[in-house]
Formats: C-alpha cells, sequence, structure tokens
C-alpha cells in the first residue's frame, strides 16, 4: 500500500503554517487539498508528489519554486510567496522553514509507534546505519535515510519522512563541533543509542580526543524513556561514555567489543569471499555467521548493530540470518575484480572519506587479504584532512600499521601524505604525488595480475578517481547490493 507522508492540514497543524496559493483561481481549494508522498529540500532529486522545503543554505530554496513545481511538488513549505512562485501553486507558510521541517519532523514522530535507533561514532556510522537496515528489516519495516543525511537538516529531514506505520527508524547523527549532537538526538528521542566508536576526527575544531568523546556522548541526553545505550567497550572512553549515558538517564546499558568483558564480544574474524565468518558471543552463546562486508571493524559495527536490535526487540536469529545478504555501501569496502591481461587484480574501494580511525581500519582489512602467489599489496592513500596541527604527526604514525599489514607498495597523494612518504622504506614507496590525479597512471601501470589494491583517503583529497579509474579500466563488482 502506498501511504501518503503528509496531507496539508496534517502538515499545517504539525507547523502552524498558513496554506494558501498565490494568485490563481480564488474558488480552487487545491492550496488546502494536497497530499505530499515525501519530502525533498533539492529540485534535482526531488519525486512527483513530495513537498519541496525552500531551506536556506549555500542557496536560497525560494529561488528553486518553480523548479519544484515544474518537477511536479505537491506543495511548497516556504516562510514568502516570491514573485515568481507560480500561479496556484499550493504553499504552506511559515516563519522559518527549518523550523518548519523540525516541526514535521516532530509529529512524523509522535505519530509512529515503532522504534528509533540513534547512531553516532567517529566513523561507521552509515556503516552501521546500513548493517541496521538490513538486521531490523529481518522483522518489519524500516525507515533510514538513502545517503549518510546525520546534520542540522538531514537528520530532521529523515525523521519528517517516516512513514507513520514504519517498526523501526534508524537516524545517523553526526557532528563536528560540541553541542551539535544535543539538539539532534532530542528530536530523534533514541529508543537505543549507539556510539561506534570515538577516534581522532575533525580535531581541528577539538582541543582533544577526549573532548569528541563528550561531544559523542550528547546523544544519550536524548534517549527516550527507558532507552539504552550502545556503547564501544575496548574505546579508551568507554568509561566516559558510560558516566555520560547514566547522567542522561539511560536504563541500560550493552557493550560491543572483542575484549572479554564486551555483552557482544567478537571472538574470531575470518576473511571470506567479499565478506567474513564472525564467531561471537552473543548474551553468553557462542554464535559463528557470515557477513557479506568484510574488515574487523565492521564487524564490530555488526555487533553493535545486533546489541542495538535486540534493545529495540528485534528478535536476533533472523537478524543474523540477514547479514549474509548484505554488502559494504559505496567506497567501504567493496571490492571489485580488475581484469587484465595474464589474470585479475582485486580492488577494495575505501575511498569514502578516511580519518585515523577508518584509515587504521582498512590498512587492516588490506593486511588481513591474501594476495595469491606472487601478487602484491598495494595501498593507495589520499590524505586525511581536518586533522588540525596533529595531521604530519597522524600521517608519519601510517608507517607502522603499512608494515604490520605486510602492505608491499605504497602510493601516496597530497601534502600531509608526504610526511608519510618520508618516513617509508624504500622498498615499500611506490610514486608520491602533490595530487591524486597524478596517482591515476601510474597505478594503472603498475597493477599487475594477483595484486590487492586499497584506495583510501579524505573525500577532498579525491583519491576516489583512481578506484574509479581501475573499475573503469575492467571492474567487476562483486557485491552488486551496495548502496551509496
Ligand atoms: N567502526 C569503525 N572503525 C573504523 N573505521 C570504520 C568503522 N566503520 C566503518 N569504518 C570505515 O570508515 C569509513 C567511513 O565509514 P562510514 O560507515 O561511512 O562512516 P561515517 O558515516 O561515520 O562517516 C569507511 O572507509 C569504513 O570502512
Ligand atoms: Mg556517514
Amino acid at each position: 500500500m502506498i501511504e501518503n507522508l503528509w496531507s496539508a492540514y496534517e502538515a499545517a497543524a504539525a507547523t502552524g503554517g498558513a496554506l494558501c496559493a498565490r494568485g490563481g483561481d480564488p474558488k480552487s481549494w487545491t492550496a488546502e487539498e494536497w497530499n505530499a508522498g515525501g519530502i525533498s529540500i533539492d529540485t534535482r532529486s526531488l519525486k512527483p508528489g513530495d513537498i519541496f522545503v525552500a531551506l536556506r543554505d549555500a542557496r536560497d530554496g525560494h529561488e528553486f519554486l518553480k523548479n519544484a513545481f515544474d518537477a511536479g511538488a505537491a506543495a511548497a513549505l516556504v516562510s514568502r510567496a516570491p514573485e515568481d512562485a507560480p500561479e496556484g501553486a499550493p504553499l504552506l507558510v511559515v516563519g522559518d522553514t527549518l523550523d518548519g521541517l523540525r516541526d514535521l519532523a516532530k509529529a512524523a514522530r509522535t505519530r509512529n509507534f515503532g522504534k528509533r535507533i540513534g547512531v553516532t561514532g567517529s566513523a561507521g556510522k552509515t556503516s552501521t546505519k546500513e548493517i541496521l537496515r538490513a538486521v531490523l528489516g529481518s522483522d518489519g519495516e524500516v525507515h533510514a535515510a538513502d545517503k549518510s543525511f546525520n546534520n542540522h537538516w538531514g537528520v530532521p529531514l529523515t525523521l519528517a519522512r517516516l512513514p507513520m506505520r514504519a517498526d523501526y527508524g534508524v537516524f545517523e547523527i553526526g557532528m563536528n563541533h560540541l553541542g551539535e549532537i544535543t539538539p539532534l538526538t532530542k528530536l530523534v528521542r533514541p529508543h537505543a543509542a549507539i556510539v561506534t566508536t570515538v577516534a581522532a576526527a575533525h580535531l581541528e575544531f577539538f582541543k582533544s580526543v577526549e573532548e569528541i568523546a563528550e561531544a559523542k556522548a550528547e546523544i544519550f541526553s536524548g534517549l527516550a524513556p527507558g532507552g539504552v545505550a550502545v556503547l564501544p567497550f575496548d574505546n579508551e572512553f568507554f568509561p566516559l561514555l558510560k558516566k555520560r549515558a547514566e547522567e542522561a538517564g539511560a536504563a541500560s546499558f550493552v557493550s560491543f567489543g572483542e575484549k572479554d568483558g564486551a555483552d557482544f564480544q567478537l571472538l574470531d574474524y575470518k576473511p571470506e569471499g567479499a565478506g567474513a565468518t564472525l564467531k561471537a558471543k552473543i548474551k553468553g552463546e557462542v554464535q559463528s555467521f557470515f557477513a557479506g562486508v568484510p574488515g574487523r571493524h565492521q564487524a564490530l559495527n555488526i555487533l553493535a548493530a545486533l546489541a542495538a536490535a535486540d534493545a529495540v526487540g528485534c528478535p536476533l536469529g533472523p537478524a543474523i540470518h540477514a547479514l549474509a545478504r548484505i554488502a559494504p555501501a559505496e567506497g567501504r569496502g567493496a571490492r571489485s575484480r580488475i581484469a587484465l591481461e595474464g589474470g585479475e587484480a582485486t580492488l577494495i574501494d575505501e575511498s569514502y572519506n578516511a580519518n585515523p580511525a577508518s584509515m587504521a581500519a582498512a590498512i587492516g582489512l588490506l593486511g588481513a587479504s591474501e594476495p595469491p602467489s606472487g601478487g602484491r599489496r598495494i595501498a593507495v592513500l589520499g590524505e586525511m584532512l581536518e586533522l588540525g596541527p596533529d595531521g604530519p604527526a597522524l600521517h608519519r604514525g601510517l608507517a607502522e600499521a603499512l608494515v604490520a599489514a605486510k602492505v608491499d607498495r605504497v602510493y601516496a597523494a597530497g601534502q600531509l601524505m608526504r610526511h608519510l612518504w618520508d618516513v617509508l622504506p624504500d622498498a615499500m614507496r611506490g610514486l608520491y604525488a602533490d595530487d591524486a590525479v597524478g596517482l591515476v597512471g601510474p597505478v594503472l601501470d603498475a597493477v599487475a595480475p594477483g595484486d590487492i589494491i586499497m584506495v583510501k583517503g579524505s573525500n577532498a583529497s579525491k583519491v576516489s578517481a583512481v578506484a574509479r579509474a581501475l573499475k573503469q579500466s575492467g571492474g567487476k563488482e562483486e557485491n552488486k547490493e551496495s548502496r551509496a
């Protein structure tokens, strides 16, 4: 059944806005009679029947009203009716459109009786959200954003899109500064809140990693009554996170990790095909199962997701079963086979963003992947940005992990990667370039049958260009269902 998400009256009641139309036939009641099937803030991705929310961000959404109605918008949420608003087009006028979107979000939450899970952390938010989509999907209808919608408009947009009858909602909540998570988690009011990990990321906006832990812990301030805190047991800030969750009134705690004492404990991890076999102690019982995403870090995301699913009443048997069918999201560990003359190489595409935690995880993933005889482990690395004054040291520090992972060749790009390059053993040096584009040709030339190439770097480093070029040169996706 296709449900209408918002009728004109429901949206007006939720926002306290006025239903009207600019000009048009006064006898026409369409301004008050629309039904919308979705919500959009971008006319380029707006679907017919959506409410268009004219947000003021980089540009003023009010400039795009005509595009929105040309694309089939059912109505527009606006704070004024510009001259060029199409005649008769239904408008819902509010004082501030971001407030209006938040009001829709709150009403969507109030009228839904499902369970909500909030996910934050320095890395793994989107991966965990996608794992939860699969896990909770084994028990009911799940609502989650298709993208990494985790900021001041992404979270309200995702919540405002929550269908009335969804059984579960999953919300990624991110931040660059102290205090940003609090209003978002208070909007979502999660029944379970996960902190995937705390690590150096966006350090230029923080005094210390401890301050990052404090910022992540804000997620607990929005927990619904009876809410459960899901905590990374192995993290050095576990005690701090737990204390903050207690202070915020969490009704209970559940932890995940590799160390003894974790409630959801990873006992063993073995890469297998495009995924891995995990052995875990779950609620006192040892279980082995296959999951379609590779990497020890993803195994921990899986345990976090299972802990949260269990906390909100999702049965674990079918949930674990569903893990076999998941696939890495784009740029987060997806494998492709690259056809070459005389054989095949393997690309591990980790090019969706990087910070020291996800970089270490990606290098670990390369280390855990065994090339066939004659093949090499090749790391193609773009710089990690937004690290502040610690940037050079955090780049130099990667040398140790690369040696431990038995990486044969490193291709590196960007000023900060120079600091790594300078301390790399000679034998590991492939090429350094100021710009990732400069690596494309040399990497394509260097790749030989049997090689495993892992590509990783901050989005702005553009190192994903190397992954793209490899795929175009003869790539075949191994895991097709991957989502962005
Ligand atoms: N728990 C984790 N610890 C470290 N790195 C991780 C973890 N989970 C995912 N990653 C890696 O971090 C990068 C970003 O993953 P993603 O799930 O998009 O995180 P986020 O949404 O928090 O930015 C990917 O390369 C992914 O493989
Ligand atoms: Mg994300």
